[in-house]
């Protein structure tokens, strides 16, 4: 990963969680008015995201997750200017399909392997997922379980399929 991309890739930049009102509001508001977005993402009982689950999850990452960013549209064009740990994303809806989930995996996977010295990194999607379940093949993620009918939504159960990359498959993709 060459230095002057540390925290940015070709158009996102990678911001802390600063846990501020107004970055909860934001995470709310996606979450409420975009319900698909959120249930893709949480095997929680689906009801209105309150304040307080914003907190919990923030209180989560926070605890568990080796790397939690906020992924941001730069203010300006790019021209002017060890033990594995699971990866989650979510990319707000209007930006969702421009490329913006491939690019911030991909940067992602630099920081875990390049920086982190990470042996390994997992993901998982539910079944239903199927745009999540195709961009992580796409990358070259490697099915390595499945959690058999154990998320209920919509009148059914479905799977939750779980996904990793190791280093040497990332060593390899990368140089493509
Ligand atoms: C799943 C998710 C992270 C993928 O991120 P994304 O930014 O939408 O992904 P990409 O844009 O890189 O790829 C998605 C699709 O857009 C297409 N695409 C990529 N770049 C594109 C571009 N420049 N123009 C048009 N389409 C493009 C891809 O080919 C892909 O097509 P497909 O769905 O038919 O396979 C995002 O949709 C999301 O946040 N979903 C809701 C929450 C969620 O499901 N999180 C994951 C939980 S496991």
């Amino acid at each position: 990963m060459p230095l002057d991309r540390l925290f940015r890739s070709k158009h996102l930049l990678y911001k802390a969680l600063s846990n501020t009102a107004e970055e909860k509001h934001f995470l709310q508001d996606v979450m409420t008015h975009d319900a698909a977005t959120y249930a893709q993402s949480t095997s929680r009982l689906l009801v209105p995201p309150r304040a307080e689950d914003i907190d919990k999850d923030m209180a989560g990452l926070a605890a568990n997750a080796l790397l939690s960013v906020i992924i941001c549209l730069p203010p300006k064009p790019e021209a002017d200017t060890k033990d594995p740990k699971p990866l989650g994303i979510i990319i707000a809806p209007e930006h969702q399909g421009s490329g913006y989930g491939s690019e911030a995996i991909r940067w992602s996977l630099e920081w875990a392997f390049g920086i982190a010295g990470m042996h390994a990194v997992r993901l998982t999607a539910f079944s239903f997922n199927t745009r999540a379940v195709r961009l992580y093949e796409r990358l070259g993620f490697v099915r390595e379980g499945v959690r058999r009918e154990s998320i209920y939504f919509d009148h059914q159960w479905h799977d939750h399929i779980m996904f990793s990359m190791l280093e040497h498959e990332w060593a390899a993709l990368r140089k493509e």
